[in-house]
């Protein structure tokens, strides 16, 4: 029997990448899974290859999060578990990138991070247990020159801490994971000789694998994490020691 045993639990921005190494890690360690992302023909896909389900959710929109969430309650009745997973990613440096740009990645990686628990938090309140796993990244424990990014990231950081201290009392649990150099679409739009860069950095000497970071995942959300929240987990080889 899989440590998720009969838990449902939605994944954002599980198509592709980490976020699908989550969903998959999930469903192998028994729960049901539903796929979510803005790419629907990739997570229909990966939902069917996992033996998941698939709703089309982008996390910015909090109609689209109700939508979802009252789907996944009149088919299960139930959500245990929230990845808030989905994210994107800019290089661009402190002051030299566009407003719009700073705007976009806020939008996503911030505010969807916010709707996603607003929309979870009273139904997981009710039934007095769940876990909600908030996708940071390293850029979220230190000073980055990409602002954008790393504001977000810090965002999810604080956010996580605010929920877990005010839900702990109902049952509510909610840890942040930081990646590091991790290997999907983000790692692999940087330039070769960045990424060559930034694993020279690495203690471990080597960049990380989804399914790594998914154990993690799949830890916190279960039963077996039950006296952690307000946590914040380091994926990253020894990136950021
Ligand atoms: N890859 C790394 O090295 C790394 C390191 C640290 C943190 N992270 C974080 O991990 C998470 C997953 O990233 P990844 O590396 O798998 O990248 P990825 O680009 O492969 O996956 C991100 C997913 O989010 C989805 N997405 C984007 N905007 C969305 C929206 N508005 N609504 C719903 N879905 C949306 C994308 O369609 C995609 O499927 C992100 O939050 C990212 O910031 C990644």
């Amino acid at each position: 029997m899989g440590i998720l045993e009969g838990k449902v639990i939605i994944v954002t921005g599980s198509a592709r990448g980490m976020g699908s190494a989550e969903a998959l890690d999930a469903a192998e360690n028994g729960a049901e899974v539903i796929v979510t992302d803005i790419l629907d023909e990739r997570g229909n896909e990966t939902a069917v290859e996992i033996g998941a389900t698939y709703r089309s959710l982008d996390v910015t929109s909090k109609e689209n999060w109700s939508e979802v969430v009252s789907s996944v309650l009149d088919e299960h009745g139930r959500i245990d578990g929230l990845v808030n997973n989905a994210g994107i990613y800019t290089s661009q440096d402190i002051f030299s990138g566009s407003t719009d740009t700073f705007q976009k990645i806020i939008e996503v990686n911030q505010f969807g991070t916010y709707l996603g628990m607003a929309a979870v938090t009273p139904i997981m309140s009710r039934q007095g247990s769940g876990s909600i796993v908030n996708i940071s990244s390293v850029a979220g424990m230190r000073a980055q020159a990409n602002i954008a990014y790393m504001a977000s990231k810090w965002a999810v950081r604080g956010m996580t801490k605010g929920v877990a201290k005010t839900l702990a009392s109902s049952g509510v649990r909610c840890n942040s994971v930081h990646p590091g150099a991790v290997e999907t679409d983000i790692l692999f739009s940087l330039e070769e000789e960045a990424v060559t860069d930034l694993i020279s950095t690495i203690p471990m000497g080597r960049s990380g694998e989804p399914a790594e970071v998914a154990e993690v995942v799949t830890f916190l959300l279960s039963d077996s994490a039950s006296y952690i929240t307000g946590a914040e987990i380091v994926v990253d080889g020894g990136m950021i020691i």
